[in-house]
């Protein structure tokens, strides 16, 4: 194995070499994959524990591994964040209702390679709100992505997104980043989702990275409860996140967790 693991840029940030990106494709699809396979299992009635043994069992069956087994002893294959729940959802006992919307975030390793990718679902039939600020959080990753490119700062990617939720008078949650991702989990830059245009480090070709907003319909203050994971909106108002790995090619970002199905977005039909 090539033990040349290219280079770090001043802010720490590592260029990744043109042959890296097929492995991070083909980590990325599979994640992309399991949250295709995984929507006909969003229901009414269903748990969510159900649903995350359904994620363990499809990377199992991949012959890949769960970056989150294990991580920092997180012991799920996924997090599932229900309504005002914004990330790190544990899943467990947790029946859906009708009209719930939820994240479900997958992270997994192909040959080494970390693919890391979260959309909404609904069980059910979603209200006007929730489904306004799933189209919203959805749009607002992809102005993100819009902005990675290279001769953009990180800071361009974060004003676009937070331009956007708050021009649709939604918040942009401060607590929670993107993060470098590649051979490892979560390394520099951390990705804010908010920011002033042309602040940060500049985006060069070779960064892997990934943008995965949250946006909240009431204010953007969040607390982490009792089991030290579960993070919430403090004033109880949904929350939304999607979430792409991306790496940055000479004209832009290419997207390592697109759907091979066309299901990232929660309008699609099951
Ligand atoms: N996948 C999450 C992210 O986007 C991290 C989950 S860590 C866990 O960075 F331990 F909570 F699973
Ligand atoms: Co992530
Ligand atoms: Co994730």
């Amino acid at each position: 194995m090539s033990t040349n693991q290219g280079r770090l840029t001043k802010d720490g940030i590592r260029i990744y070499e043109p042959a890296d990106f097929d492995g991070m494709r083909k980590a990325g699809q599979l994640a992309a994959q399991i949250l295709d396979e995984i929507a006909v299992d969003v229901f009414p009635g269903q748990t969510t524990g159900v649903i995350d043994q359904k994620i363990t069992d499809a990377v199992n069956a991949a012959g890949a591994t769960s970056a989150t087994i294990g991580y920092k002893g997180y012991q799920h294959a996924s997090c599932i964040s229900v309504n005002h729940v914004v990330c790190h959802g544990i899943p467990g006992d947790k029946v859906l209702k009708d009209g719930d919307i939820l994240n479900i975030d997958v992270t997994v390793i192909v040959d080494g390679w970390f693919g890391d990718t979260s959309r909404m679902y609904v069980a059910g039939k979603p209200n006007r709100k929730a489904e306004r600020l799933m189209q919203v959080t959805h749009d607002a990753l992809m102005k993100g992505i819009e902005a990675a490119k290279p001769g953009n700062t990180f800071g361009d990617i974060g004003h676009a997104i937070q331009t956007y939720a708050e021009s649709n008078r939604m918040s942009v949650v401060r607590d929670f980043c993107g993060h470098g991702l590649g051979r490892v989990f979560h390394a520099a830059p951390n990705v804010l989702h908010y920011g002033r245009a042309g602040s940060g480090a500049m985006l060069e070709e070779g960064m892997f990275f990934t943008i995965e907003p949250m946006i909240n319909l009431g204010r953007p203050e969040t607390k982490v409860l009792a089991d030290d994971w579960t993070a919430v909106t403090r004033d109880k108002s949904l929350s939304a996140q999607f979430e792409h790995s991306i790496g940055i090619g000479p004209d832009g970002a290419d997207i390592f967790t697109l759907s091979p199905g066309g299901m990232f977005h929660p309008t699609y039909q099951v």
